[in-house]
């Protein structure tokens, strides 16, 4: 019998982990197709620590339990580009697009179509990664061009960026530098920001900026806290393969685990980078992360070489920019509004303006805290943006503009809509009005209760919901059920037939799911995705999950204790079991 020895058997183990762990990570990262959950994942990397805790000696650098190692820096190193990192071009709409294309034919003497190579323009900051027989060896911002700062530590406790390129499709070339971006998520940015008001620390301006200040940190643990991510997008450097195209460089980029945005195209002359340059502006919004455009490139290497580099950018490449969302106006008057939670949040309404194809006219300016950190004042000029899909916010105030008699602006100490005293709890920036009666309140529930993802009574909007209640018809949610025709026919602006609309709805209404009506009823922090796994939780039975207690409802996988204590005070108001039993 041959007798392993053991160290052998724990190697085995090591390279067959390093080798799982690393498969996943390019489902995960390249292919945008994991095939384990999260947690799975977490165990195999737990796996492969206690094996390396117990023999350190078997531990090498792209080891993927090796990504923060090292002590923190005192100062970057810079680094010199073997070739320069050059700017791009900027166009400003398709005309300018289509410009670029007739120099790059007539430079090319070329009269038929060209082929281009479409990727999105991501808002981030550039940087180099240089691996040396397929293991990560170094990188460096993109800096001036020339220059860059050594941020190999930070680089590497990124996630999605390989220490060692795959092989199993195609040999790693002796030297491979490549370029990319490394950006925020619009959620990783939210969740940070959240997470850094808490621990009353700065928060980010944009996912920009947030990206760029964890790249720039000298203590490589902190880096490895932020939500960073990475796409690659352009070849340095190479040694050991050469490539013909923009297109055959994405293709073994991918074969080697390098993330590469989905959205990179080929295009075939200008008019498809035309409207891949409009169909991604209209995607915009829905992407995932912030792009400010798109990049076109000439896809032939050789037709890159013959049109060659201008001193800044290459005369082959063309970066079309998006609309701004961006924009300066005027606030017109601050209105309080109270929500249905009884939140109190100041709206400046504003001078109509177009942000990025949008009109806007108003912006939440979130709390007192906010509004006297930017000393926000009516009459102010303000600069606007318009990150992402979510709602305008104001960045700050044009100074040099503001009106001389202009006063601070401050938030009244009463509710606007019932003058009851707002309260203040301490773990929160908002003021509240406590007057679960306020009418505000009410509106804000039953539009919340009738709602597109709620209950979805349709007709039952917001101006009818204020209409309603200001006319003493509706009280609370169950009174939609009890609605009268011959009180609704009275009202202005409703008909016999709308009415009759309306009750068609309501009725329709009434045969709904579990977790719709479970969202509908506006419990604190419940939200769709909770209502559904508790649901499933109590297989649609209502009455257990009324009697359910904290302890059951926080044992709940997703359920945490602040959310178990909602809903169990929500039971404990009578009015609300009436609610549910109307
Ligand atoms: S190519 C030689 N491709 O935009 C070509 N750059 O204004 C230069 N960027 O510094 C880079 N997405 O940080 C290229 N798909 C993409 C890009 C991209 C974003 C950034 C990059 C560069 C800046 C140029």
């Amino acid at each position: 019998m041959k007798v392993v020895p053991l160290m052998e058997l724990v190697q085995e183990k090591i390279n067959s982990l390093y080798k799982k762990i690393n498969t996943h990570n390019y489902r995960y990262y390249v292919l945008d197709d994991p095939h384990i959950s999260d947690s799975e994942y977490d165990d195999l990397i737990q796996q492969l620590e206690t094996l390396e805790k117990e023999n350190p000696g078997l531990i090498t650098p792209d080891s993927p339990t090796q990504r923060v190692g090292a002590e923190p820096l005192s100062e970057f190193k810079t680094l010199t580009h073997t070739v320069p990192m050059l700017s791009l071009a900027n166009a400003k709409n398709k005309d300018e697009l289509i410009a670029f294309d007739e120099r790059v034919k007539k430079s090319l003497e070329e009269e038929g179509n060209l082929e281009y190579m479409g990727e999105p323009k991501l808002d981030g900051l550039g940087v180099e990664a240089v691996y040396e027989n397929g293991l990560f060896s170094y990188g460096s911002t993109r800096g001036d061009g020339m220059t860059g700062e050594d941020i190999t530590l930070n680089l590497r406790t990124i996630r999605g960026l390989p220490l060692k390129l795959r092989e199993e499709e195609l040999p790693v070339p002796n030297l491979l530098e490549v370029r990319g971006e490394v950006f925020i998520t619009k959620k990783g940015f939210e969740g940070l920001n959240i997470f850094r008001e808490k621990n009353s620390e700065p928060i980010f301006a944009n996912p920009r900026n947030a990206a760029a200040g964890s790249l720039r940190q000298l203590d490589p643990s902190v880096t490895s806290q932020r939500p960073l991510s990475v796409f690659f997008y352009q070849p340095g450097m190479v040694e050991g393969i050469s490539f013909k195209s923009q297109d055959k460089f994405i293709e073994c980029a991918k074969k080697w685990g390098l993330p590469i945005n989905p959205h990179v195209k080929r295009l075939y002359g200008i008019d498809e980078s035309v409207l891949y340059y409009e169909e991604m502006e209209l995607k915009r919004n829905r992407l995932p992360y912030e792009i400010d455009g798109i990049v076109l490139k000439v896809n032939s290497f050789h037709n890159q070489d013959i049109l060659g580099t201008r001193s800044r950018s290459p005369r082959w490449a063309i970066a079309g920019k998006f609309k701004a969302q961006q924009a300066t106006t005027v606030i017109l008057d601050i209105e309080v509004q109270v929500g249905r939670t009884g939140a109190v949040t100041p709206v400046a309404r504003l001078k109509p303006v177009e942000i990025g194809g949008v009109t806007v006219s108003n912006a939440t300016l979130h709390n007192q805290d906010e509004i006297k950190k930017k000393d926000i004042r009516i009459g102010d000029t303000v600069f606007l943006e318009r990150a992402g899909d979510v709602i305008p916010k104001v960045v700050k105030v044009v100074m040099e503009k503001r009106p001389l008699e202009s006063l601070p602006f401050i938030l009244p100490n009463k509710c606007p809509v019932c003058s009851q005293s707002l309260f203040k709890p301490e773990e929160e920036a908002i003021y509240r009005c406590q007057n679960v009666s306020c009418l505000a309140q009410v509106k804000g529930r039953i539009q919340h209760f009738s709602s597109k993802n709620a209950m979805d009574i349709e007709g039952l909007g917001q101006r009818i919901v204020e209409q309603f209640v200001d006319e003493g018809l509706l009280k609370s949610v169950d009174g939609i059920f009890s609605l009268k025709k011959e009180d609704l026919v009275k009202l202005e602006g409703m008909g016999e037939k709308s009415a009759d609309n309306l009750f068609d709805s309501i009725d329709h209404s009434k045969n709904t799911t579990f977790p719709r009506f479970l969202y509908a009823l506006g419990i604190r922090n419940v939200g769709e995705h909770l209502s559904k796994v508790f649901a499933k939780e109590f297989k649609c039975d209502f009455n257990n999950f009324m009697k359910a207690n904290v302890e059951h409802l926080a044992g709940i996988q997703e359920v945490g204790p602040i959310v178990a204590d909602c809903v169990v005070r929500f039971w404990e108001n009578p009015k609300n079991r009436s609610v549910v039993n109307a």
